[in-house]
C-alpha cells in the first residue's frame, strides 16, 4: 500500500492513500475480498491472515489510511461499528479497574461504562471534562481517560493536550474519540492520546449508508490487545462495509470543507434569531469552547446545536416543520440531519431539553437557510414550554 501522507497534504492523502501497489493492469482499487478464510501454510508466519475474522485484505487499505492520517506508523484497527471499537477501548480497563469517563459523552460511551460499573467489571468516575481541576483529580489511581472533543451534542471543547498530559503523567492510558473532528481537524495521538477511536460511520464514512468504527495507535503492544479483543469478542467489519468507509475518506476533505463553511454561516444567522436562545459552535467567536478550538483544531466541524426559545415543545415543532433537514439520528453525511436529543431516553441528563442538533451536509447554504427560517418562523408552538412531545424507549442509543 503507498502511504506517503507525511510528504503530501491531508486532503491528498484522503485521496492517495490506501491504494494497492502499482502493477501493470492492476486495480487502482482495493478489492473486495469475500473469503472466511485463507489457505494455510505448513509452518504458519506470524502476520498470516489465517481466517478472516482475524484479518482481511479488506480491512487493510482503510486501516492504513486512517493510520497515516492519525500520524500513526502502526496501523489501525476497523470495527463493525463506532460502538465496537469503543467497547474494544473500554476493555483495555482491567477486571476492577478505574476509568474515567465524561458524564456527557457519546451517549452510547457513557451508556456502555454505567453498565459495566453497574456489573462490576469496572469502577467508573464521571468527570466534568471542562474542570479542569476536578478532572485530574479524578486521574489519581485510574486506568484509563476516555475523552471526546468536541463533545456529542454539547460540541463542547475539551482541553486534550492539558488533560492527556495529566493522565500520562499518572500512567492512565488516554483514549480520544475523534469522530466529530476527524483527524482532518484533530490529531489526538500528536498531543499525547494512546489511541483515537472513531464513528467512521460518520464523517469518514460520509453518506449514512454504512456502519463502522476505527482504532488507531502508536504503540504496537496496544494494537495487538485491541486486535485480540476484536478477534475474540468478533466485532469486525464486512469487506462491503470496509471498502464502502474507503470510498467515503476520499471525498472526505472536500465534504468537510463545504459542509463546514456552511456550518459556520448558519451558525452565526442562527445566533442572531430570536426564537434561537442559543447557538454552540466552538467557531462562533462568543462561544465558551472557541479560543480552545482556536488552538487544538484545524476547523471547526459541521454540526451546530441550537437551543430554542421556546423550550422542548417549540423545538419538536420546529423539527417537524423542517423540510429539507432529515429528522433523523446521525451525522457527518452529505445530507443534513436535524434531531432533538433528549426526545431520547437514553441522552444525558447534561443535555438541555430544547437543545437540537444539526448536522450540516453539503447541499446550498442558502436552500438550507430557507428551511430553518420556515422552520422557526412555522414552529406551531413556539413560545410553548413543557413537557418534551415524546421520548424513544430507554434502552435506544441514539447516534
Ligand atoms: C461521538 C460518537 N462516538 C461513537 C459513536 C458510535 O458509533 P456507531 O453508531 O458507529 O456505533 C457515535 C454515534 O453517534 C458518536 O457520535
Amino acid at each position: 500500500m503507498s502511504s506517503n501522507a507525511h510528504e503530501i497534504r491531508p486532503s491528498t492523502a484522503v485521496v492517495a492513500l490506501g491504494r494497492p501497489d502499482p502493477e501493470p493492469d492492476g486495480p487502482l482499487n482495493p478489492p473486495i475480498v469475500l473469503s472466511s478464510t485463507f489457505r494455510g501454510s505448513r509452518a504458519p508466519e506470524p502476520g498470516e491472515r489465517v481466517y478472516a475474522r482475524y484479518a482481511n485484505p479488506s480491512w487493510e487499505p482503510l486501516e492504513a489510511a486512517i493510520a497515516a492520517l492519525e500520524e500513526s506508523e502502526t496501523p489501525g484497527l476497523a470495527f463493525a461499528s463506532g460502538m465496537a471499537a469503543v467497547s474494544a477501548a473500554l476493555s483495555l480497563v482491567p477486571i476492577g479497574g478505574t476509568a474515567v469517563v465524561p458524564s456527557a459523552s457519546y451517549n452510547g460511551t457513557i451508556g456502555l461504562a454505567r453498565d459495566l460499573a453497574a456489573e462490576g467489571a469496572l469502577r467508573l468516575r464521571e468527570i466534568d471534562p471542562l474542570d479542569l481541576d476536578a478532572a485530574t483529580a479524578a486521574l489519581d489511581g485510574a486506568d484509563l481517560l476516555w475523552l471526546e472533543s468536541p463533545t456529542n451534542p454539547m460540541l463542547d471543547i475539551v482541553d486534550v493536550p492539558a488533560l492527556a498530559a495529566a493522565a500520562r503523567a499518572r500512567g492512565v492510558l488516554v483514549v480520544v474519540d475523534n469522530t466529530f473532528s476527524t483527524p482532518l481537524r484533530q490529531r489526538p495521538l500528536a498531543v499525547g492520546a494512546d489511541a483515537v477511536v472513531h464513528s467512521a460511520t460518520k464523517f469518514i464514512a460520509g453518506h449514512s449508508d454504512v456502519l463502522l468504527g476505527l482504532v488507531v495507535t502508536r504503540d504496537p503492544e496496544l494494537r495487538e490487545r485491541l486486535a485480540k479483543r476484536r478477534t475474540l469478542h468478533g466485532g469486525i467489519p464486512g469487506p462491503f462495509e470496509a471498502w464502502l468507509a474507503l470510498r467515503g475518506l476520499r471525498t472526505m476533505a472536500l465534504r468537510l470543507d463545504r459542509a463546514e463553511e456552511t456550518a459556520g454561516e448558519l451558525a452565526r444567522r442562527l445566533a442572531r434569531h430570536p426564537a434561537v436562545s442559543r447557538v454552540r459552535y466552538p467557531g462562533l467567536p462568543h462561544d465558551p469552547g472557541h479560543d480552545r478550538a482556536r488552538a487544538q483544531l484545524d476547523g471547526f466541524g459541521a454540526v451546530v446545536s441550537i437551543e430554542l426559545a421556546g423550550g422542548a415543545v417549540a423545538a419538536e415543532s420546529f423539527v417537524d416543520a423542517l423540510d429539507l433537514f432529515t429528522p433523523a439520528t446521525s451525522l457527518g453525511g452529505v445530507e443534513s440531519l436535524v434531531e432533538r436529543r433528549r426526545r431520547h431516553a437514553a441522552e444525558p441528563v447534561e443535555v438541555p431539553e430544547s437543545l437540537v442538533r444539526l448536522s450540516i451536509g453539503i447541499e446550498h447554504v442558502e436552500d438550507l437557510w430557507s428551511d430553518l427560517e420556515q422552520g422557526l418562523a412555522g414552529m406551531g408552538s413556539a413560545g410553548a414550554s413543557g413537557a418534551p412531545a415524546h421520548t424513544t424507549p430507554s434502552g435506544e442509543y441514539p447516534a
